[in-house]
């Protein structure tokens, strides 16, 4: 939600700050914008409405100069997209400048008492309260402008991550966090600052994470200041080595992202699995469940809390884990679980599953599970993200960045890294015998190379794209560990085509969802040779004969289905609880080519952003 960016340095800042953009740009698309602080001390702000590149239209045409700047790209909360909200924001007297991600809960009070001070406002953000503000307290008590940023936050209620500049200082950043991510990338006499390390990836690889409640200010040629905003107690420097390359970050030949990382899951895997399973698939191992042996021992209960496809993953893992470890697993929303009075205590276990690490929504669900002393596990894709860093333990799934908002390798790296982790803690509680784990681990470690197979079915997938491309509603149906596959085929392609589309456990539609078919009513059967195989065929034949069109993904070799689908997808055969893994597979190329052909882009889905950082 929102994306940060600024930068103080020795070169143009400029340019820096739209490449930084249009890597952020996943994190939102309504309206772009910049202000850049020129030696001279003048303060040149531009921004658009739309993409980055509107904005570098509208810059094109203005001063571009200095070497202190910050920008902004924007997923509208307060306020419609256009560009009057589009931040940075001035304060009146035309000398600050502010970016923030975030929002700003008791913005309206803020505002009225303002007004009653004279100050006017132009937009209908609640980001323009907060740079007023600071104006005001800078002017009425004639401080630094890092002291009236302070004493600012200490008045706001709500999730911010900001950055401020002032005319008359081209020398000087000062920027700050609470519950939204911030970055700081520090270079040879240059500082970035960001909300992920994207933008900073190719200029340095030192980066400090901000604390939670911090805030920085960057001065040319002097040291870092961090300190504590509350208490502006200096904060120890942790600065660390940046993993992330310039090539993860591009789109590798592939027309738009979200292809490439459909494409990429067979090597994606292979990094989430390494040194992860024995070399005679006996044993799974994940340092996380290791070091934390006594709390997976004595748990009692596992409650998965996620948001949107990592809640599909979510799913998938209460079967597993159920399966393999027989512990009661509960599913949650995390939005919902932070506001349900959830009953938990020190024998339960919380895992987090979170593609980005700081969807806001998930954060706050540890922070109380935390409160109520459960012992709070994460599974996450961005290494050193606030989720990450709020858990107790944890395991990445390493599927490397993720730039289309629609996820895909995430989806599947997190089915990984749970299936990883029933086995491993169903070993550990001895609840799984050695011939389940060694199928199931054997399974596990071809991964890559069944991943790569199934996507072979990729022509035949966008021939069938073809004759769905005008649909209006679609209904997708699994049972068993493949109704979560149902629910993420639906959602994925609704995010990126804008058809309606429906997930639903097979046996249920018979109680709603039937009323619905006809001729205009396309199913996708997910329908893979399992415990459940038979069971699916009759709620197939059921579908046929109400006139629906049916694409079923059935198992190689299985025929039985082309007598009774419209047309067949075959997925190689694996272990049930794995299913999902490969069926995932041509849901997602469905769904691209569906979008593809009614010409929608793909990458950035209209309203969507890849890492929700508001409630
Ligand atoms: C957004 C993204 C989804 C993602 C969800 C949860 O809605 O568009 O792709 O599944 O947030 O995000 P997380 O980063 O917590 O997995």
């Amino acid at each position: 939600m929102c994306g940060i960016v600024g930068y103080l340095g020795s070169n143009g800042a400029y340019e820096i700050l739209i490449q930084g953009l249009k890597r952020l740009e996943y994190r939102g698309y309504d309206s772009a914008g910049v202000a850049l602080v020129t030696p001279a001390g003048d303060l040149n702000v531009h921004k658009s409405q739309g993409k980055v590149a509107n904005l570098e239209q509208v810059a094109a045409a203005g001063c571009i100069d200095g070497s202190l700047g910050i920008a902004h790209t924007r997923w509208a909360t307060h306020g419609e997209p256009n560009d009057v909200n589009a931040h940075p924001h001035v304060s009146q007297s035309g000398d600050i400048a502010l970016v923030h991600n975030g929002t700003i809960e008791n913005y309206s009070v803020l505002k009225t008492a303002l007004e009653e001070h004279g100050y006017s406002f132009k937009s209908e953000t609640d980001t323009e309260v907060l740079v007023q503000l600071i104006d005001y307290i800078k002017s009425t008590s004639n401080c630094s402008l890092e002291e009236a940023v302070r004493e600012a936050l200490l008045q706001v209620e709500g999730a911010y991550a900001v950055a401020v500049v002032e005319k008359n200082d081209p020398d000087k950043l000062v920027v700050a966090r609470k519950s939204s991510p911030l970055v700081i990338g520090v270079g040879e006499n240059e500082t970035f600052i960001a909300s992920d390390a994207t933008p900073i990836i190719g200029y340095t690889d030192q980066v400090i994470y901000l604390k939670d409640n911090e805030m920085a200010v960057i001065r040319r040629d002097q040291p870092l200041a961090i300190t504590s905003i509350d208490s502006n107690i200096p904060s120890t420097i942790d600065i660390q080595k940046l993993k992330l390359s310039l090539a993860q970050l591009e789109k590798g030949g592939y027309d738009t992202f979200m292809l490439k990382e459909i494409f990429e899951q067979p090597n994606t895997l292979r990094d989430c699995l390494r040194g992860r399973i024995s070399s005679d698939c006996s044993h799974v191992t994940l340092s996380g469940v290791e070091l934390n042996k006594e709390k997976f021992l004595q748990a009692e209960r596992i409650t998965l809390v996620a948001c949107g496809t990592s809640w599909h993953a979510a799913l998938i893992g209460k079967r597993l884990i159920q399966d393999f470890c027989k512990i009661p697993v509960e599913v949650e929303y995390a939005s919902e679980f932070r506001y349900g009075n959830p009953v938990l205590n020190e024998k339960d276990i919380v895992i987090s599953i979170s593609q980005s690490g700081e969807t806001a929504d998930t954060l706050a669900a540890i922070q109380l599970a935390k409160e109520k002393g459960a012992f709070v596990y994460g599974v996450c894709n961005v290494v050193g993200a606030s989720i990450p860093r709020n858990t107790d333990s944890g395991t990445y799934i390493h599927v490397g960045p993720e730039i289309g908002v629609a996820s895909t390798k995430a989806f599947t790296g997190q089915v990984t890294v749970l299936t990883l982790l029933a086995l491993a803690v169903g070993q550990l509680r001895g609840m799984v015998d050695s011939e389940t784990v060694k199928q199931v681990a054997t399974a596990l470690k071809a991964m890559p190379k069944i991943i790569k197979e199934t996507l072979k079915c990729d022509p035949e997938v966008q021939n069938i794209s073809r004759m769905f491309t005008y649909a209006h509603n679609f209904l997708y149906l699994g049972r068993g560990y493949n109704y979560p596959t149902a629910l993420e085929g639906a959602l994925k392609l609704k995010e990126i085509s804008y058809i309606h589309a429906e997930g639903y456990p097979a046996a249920e539609m018979k109680h709603g969802p039937i009323a619905l078919i006809d001729h205009e009513m396309p199913s996708v059967i997910i329908a893979p040779s399992d415990s459940l195989y038979d069971k699916i065929i009759s709620n197939v034949q059921q579908v046929k004969s109400r006139g629906g069109a049916v694409v079923a993904i059935v198992s190689k070799g299985n025929t039985a289905m082309n007598d009774i689908a419209d047309y067949c997808i075959e997925i190689p055969e694996v272990p049930e609880c794995l299913t999902p893994l490969v069926a995932s597979i041509p849901l997602q190329l469905l769904a691209y080519y569906i979008a593809v052909n009614k010409g929608k882009n793909v990458d950035q889905p209209r309203n969507l952003a890849k890492s929700v950082t508001v409630e």
